[in-house]
């Protein structure tokens, strides 16, 4: 492996003082941050997110309130909380854990949260906000990576950035994150032509397709930095990432490795979007 090895742990644990100490700064105004996380049913790998985001306020000194409703939750229900949760004063942040169940319309329940409250950056204002570059909250897996990117000390500016995947949440705020800091930036996705032609152009590489071992090293410029946003399971049922990490760790010059890249970021970006919003 040539690559240097991005810490996303280190890099969260790093972000997270920093947080510690903006939250004791509030505290002395008699502030303390509040999250409400709300999920419906009992998916497994939600449940485990929302342990972690309950622990993860715990640990920075955050207020959090947990709303678990049953799957059975009607529309109603689930609107009828969002809109007591707008108007709780001691919650800076509300967070509806996705994906909901079949029957709820969760893009109806996304704008049902205030956009002062959209700690996720999800709803229609937000995304607007992020795309003119006047936005309070910027989505937390983004936020997360250009930290990520930031950490290795390259500069966006002038780089060729190539963000594969065009997901609401991941590819299309990436690109935009990228452009505010002056990248040129290609999104590309499964029904690009000729894809590594496309990738192999990047100075910075993010994927988030959602295929195991998507990219190969064949895809990558010699010394990119390759952000890997993909979550997989291999034929072995181990994690993996978009991205072959064995085989692209020796072209890349920085690269992410699954788990402990991207992961650890997403949830101290969800704190700092948090604080963000207790400071209005
Ligand atoms: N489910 C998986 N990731 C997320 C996230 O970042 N926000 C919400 N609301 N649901 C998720």
């Amino acid at each position: 492996m040539q690559a240097k090895l991005i810490d996303g742990k280190a890099v969260s644990a790093a972000l997270r003082e920093q947080l510690k100490e903006e939250v004791a700064a509030l505290a002395e105004d008699g502030i303390t941050p509040g999250l409400a996380v709300v999920i419906v049913g009992d998916d497994p790998a939600s449940k485990v997110y929302v342990r972690n985001k309950k622990k993860a306020c715990e640990e920075l000194g955050l207020h959090s309130e947990e709303y678990a409703l049953p799957a059975e939750t009607t529309q109603e229900e689930l609107l009828a909380l969002v809109d007591k949760l707008n108007k709780k004063p001691d919650i800076d942040g509300i967070l509806v854990q996705l994906p909901l169940p079949a029957h709820l319309d969760e893009k109806a329940v996304i704008e049902a949260i205030s956009p002062d409250k959209d700690v996720d950056a999800f709803s229609a204002v937000n995304v607007g906000k992020i795309m003119i570059g006047d936005y309070k909250f910027l989505p937390c897996t983004p936020a997360g990576i250009m930290e990520l990117i930031k950490s290795t000390g390259i500069e966006v500016k002038g780089r060729e950035c190539v963000v594969v995947g065009r997901s609401n949440i991941v590819g299309k705020p990436m690109a935009m994150l990228l452009l505010h800091q002056h990248g040129t930036v290609t999104i590309c996705h499964s029904r690009t032509a000729d894809l590594p032609s496309v990738t192999r152009r990047a100075d910075i590489l993010v994927v988030a397709v959602g295929r195991a071992k998507f990219v190969t090293a064949d895809m990558v410029k010699p010394g990119a930095v390759v952000i890997d946003v993909g979550m997989n399971r291999d034929e072995n049922g181990k994690l993996c990432g978009d991205v072959d990490f064995a085989e692209v760790a020796e072209v890349a010059g920085a690269i992410t490795p699954v788990p402990g890249g991207v992961g650890p970021m997403t949830i101290t970006m969800l704190m700092r979007n948090t604080i963000t919003a207790a400071k209005k």
